[in-house]
């Protein structure tokens, strides 16, 4: 993680974390870079992060060069995440664009193509994912980078399951805790089929037998992260 987004997780305007937290946030924050494969080097490229909330890989995207960055969010901006984001943004000086977009309504005749699209921890909110990603696909020009919560089960793990989920708008409503979380051939498939003609799996959860023996245990769906790249 650079200087400048460590300067932007450790020093919040509403005061400092406690260091035990601010150290397992760069943790965290450390390693997803480090498994999500985003290129080193951005120059040239234009960057859509979808469910950008804080805005921390559209920082970071804009530190590894990128020419433009446009960082797009709903759900966290409309309720609580806006201040974050523009802090960040002021602090930094940064040149990021952002816009109040849900990822539903994403259109390429307005907002254009993006070389490298993030949507990282956003698809398990979704109510209709594939209609997303659909979405995603047309304004998507090299790169797709994709992270999200999948499913474990026991058995059946090579088999396209998801389980249904309402949206976020909804969730309370439900009475299971699993959200939009497909298995990992689920996942690879949506992203398939709408519209990406390339898709690699670049992770998968780590722990996966153990966390199978414990929905086999439990007889409940266990989950851990999953990470694709898909190309047009
Ligand atoms: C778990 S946070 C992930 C934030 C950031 N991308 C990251 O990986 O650290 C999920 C974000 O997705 C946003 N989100 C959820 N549903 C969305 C939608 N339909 N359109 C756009 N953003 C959405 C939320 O507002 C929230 O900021």
């Amino acid at each position: 993680m650079s200087a400048r987004t460590h300067q932007f997780i450790s020093q919040p305007d509403s005061g400092a974390p406690p260091l035990s937290k601010e150290w397992r946030v760069r943790r965290r924050f450390d390693r997803r870079l480090r498994l999500l494969g985003i290129p080193e080097d951005l120059t040239g490229w234009s960057v859509l992060d979808i469910g950008a909330w804080h805005g921390y890989f559209s920082f970071e995207c804009e530190r590894r060069g990128a020419d433009r960055v446009l960082a797009v969010d709903r759900f966290a901006w409309d309720r609580f995440g806006m201040d974050e984001f523009l802090a960040a943004h002021k602090r930094l000086a940064s040149r990021v664009e952002y816009q109040h977009l849900d990822v539903h309504d994403l259109d390429a005749d307005t907002i254009g193509q993006f070389d490298l699209v993030l949507l990282l921890g956003v698809f398990y909110h979704l109510r209709n994912p594939v209609a997303a990603l659909e979405r995603i696909a047309r304004v998507t020009k090299r790169l797709l980078i994709c992270e999200t919560h999948v499913l474990l089960p026991f058995i059946h793990e090579r088999y396209p399951l998801v389980p249904f989920f309402p949206g976020d708008e909804r969730a309370g409503e439900q009475t299971y805790d699993l959200c939009g979380i497909p298995t990992m051939t689920g996942l690879t498939e949506m992203v398939r089929f709408a519209g990406f003609s390339e898709v690699d799996v670049a992770y998968r959860p780590s722990f996966r037998y153990w966390k199978k023996f414990v929905a086999l245990v439990t007889t409940r769906p266990q989950s851990g992260r999953g990470i694709v790249h898909a190309r047009p």
